[in-house]
């Protein structure tokens, strides 16, 4: 063999050889993306914020390096096949991984069902975090034995349950937020998300992607707020849902900001008082107004009583589009705007700069959407995106960026002095009269 026909042979078998590793690694690498995407939505059901907590893979991230991956690819293709072939605009999806992620998500309402079918059962009253049999739980709960083993071997299947030998099962702590006596438990919010009012606006969902207008009023017949006046029921139900989520989040909102000046606050729209009768019991000195629709405030009466602050909170039951109780120099309004949209918001934020002093300030405490996909709190996308097209569907506002926040309270007379992000998604915006 000559030198020349030597060498060629050795370089072409290094060329082999790099294109099989360069394949390799190709192949490596799309088998990995594909377990991050499988892994991350395994974690959907089970995770605090869905697939987007900031301690898990991001599914943005992973996405669109995939996406990049696959633009080089097809860029090297292009280039192969001549600049003048006809380019792609859709990606095709990468199987297997990525149809059996979209699976995975499309059981997303079997999911839902399955909890609020163990919250209306009470399924986690009846149990604790020591295995029980299937027939004990089942009687305790009013279920057929064998029915409630397939309920319970899917919520284990999601994390709410663990089962130990195949007719024993035990309560997570996630499957312990569905306990009616839960201290930070969302027991109530199930049962609102499986209301046939909820779920009728809900299905409205294509109709209302299409056509532009709100599902809640055509589908139930009236305004989301009037239906819960006239339905006492689902109306303690919200209250209590939204006392809930007040009970997940007060903490954090409360450490974010010392409000030791403060000596009267106004809490509008405020439910059952929770986060009014939190700040009232950390700071002693202070007195507080829990306003709220006369309905509201009824129900709320009993639950602020129960309360070691009873006597520094004035009831009023009222409308906020109306008047407000003046003087004071907090106003709070905690998931109040997303309710609203531009117009009333406006209107809102005007009646607040009305009843308050040249010293006063408003607390808006909502969720702050991020305002690209760069911006780092992505978990906020996902509860964000959520509440956002929820609020279209139920007929009410929008969530909002925090430049859609600043040019509200302009248009209402206020300055912006700061934005403080709590641990717990949500931003406390202050704003005081310009
Ligand atoms: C989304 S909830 C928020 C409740 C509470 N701020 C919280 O964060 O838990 C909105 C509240 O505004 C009250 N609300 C709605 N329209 C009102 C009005 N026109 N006047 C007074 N309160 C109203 C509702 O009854 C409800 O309690």
């Amino acid at each position: 063999m000559s030198a020349g026909i030597l060498t060629f042979a050795v370089l072409s078998i290094i060329g082999i050889a790099l294109a099989a590793v360069r394949a390799f690694r190709g192949s490596s690498q799309r088998a990995k993306l594909g377990k991050v995407a499988l892994v991350k939505i395994a974690a959907l059901p089970a995770g605090r914020g869905g697939p987007h907590r900031r301690d898990q893979p991001c599914a943005g991230r992973h996405d669109r390096r995939g996406a990049l991956l696959g633009h080089a690819r097809r860029r090297r293709r292009v280039r192969a096949l001549g600049e003048d072939q006809p380019r792609r605009a859709v990606l095709p999806p990468r199987p297997p991984g990525a149809a059996l992620a979209l699976r995975q998500l499309l059981f997303g309402h079997r999911v839902t069902r399955i909890i609020t079918v163990a919250a209306q059962l009470k399924l986690a009253d009846a149990m604790d975090e020591m295995p029980r049999s299937v027939a004990a739980v089942a009687a305790a709960v009013g279920a057929d034995a064998a029915a409630l083993h397939r309920l319970l071997y899917a919520l284990a299947s999601i994390g709410l349950v663990t089962t130990s030998a195949p007719d024993q099962f035990a309560l997570t702590p996630l499957g312990a937020c569905l306990r009616s006596d839960a201290p930070h438990g969302l027991r109530s919010w199930a049962l609102m998300e499986s209301a046939d009012y909820y779920q009728t606006a809900w299905d409205q969902l294509l109709t209302s992607v299409r056509s532009g207008a709100p599902a809640f009023e055509s589908a139930v017949g009236q305004p989301f707020y009037d239906y819960l006046d006239r339905h006492p029921a689902d109306g303690a139900n919200f209250s209590q849902t939204m006392k809930e989520v007040t009970t997940v989040i007060v903490d954090a909102v409360l450490a974010a900001y010392d409000l030791a000046s403060v000596q009267r606050v106004v809490d509008v729209g405020g439910g059952y008082g929770k986060l009014l009768t939190s700040l009232l019991q950390r700071y002693p000195a202070m007195r507080g107004v829990l306003l709220d629709t006369p309905a509201v405030i009824e129900r709320a009466r009993p639950q602020v009583q129960a309360t070691p602050v009873a006597d520094r909170c004035e009831l009023v039951g009222g409308d906020f589009f109306a008047d407000l109780p003046a003087g004071g120099d907090l106003y709070l309004l905690q998931r109040i705007l997303m309710d609203h949209d531009d117009e009333a918001s406006v209107r809102l934020l005007r009646n607040c700069h009305r009843a308050m002093t040249a010293q006063s300030r408003v607390h808006i405490i909502q969720i702050v959407l991020p305002s690209s996909e760069a911006d780092a709190a992505r978990h906020l996308l996902f509860d964000g995106a959520m509440s956002n097209l929820n609020m279209f569907v139920l007929g009410l506002g929008a969530e909002r960026t925090e430049r859609q926040y600043r040019a509200l309270l302009a248009s209402a007379g206020f300055t912006v002095t700061q934005i403080i992000p709590t641990r717990a998604l949500m931003s406390i915006i202050e704003a005081r009269p310009s």
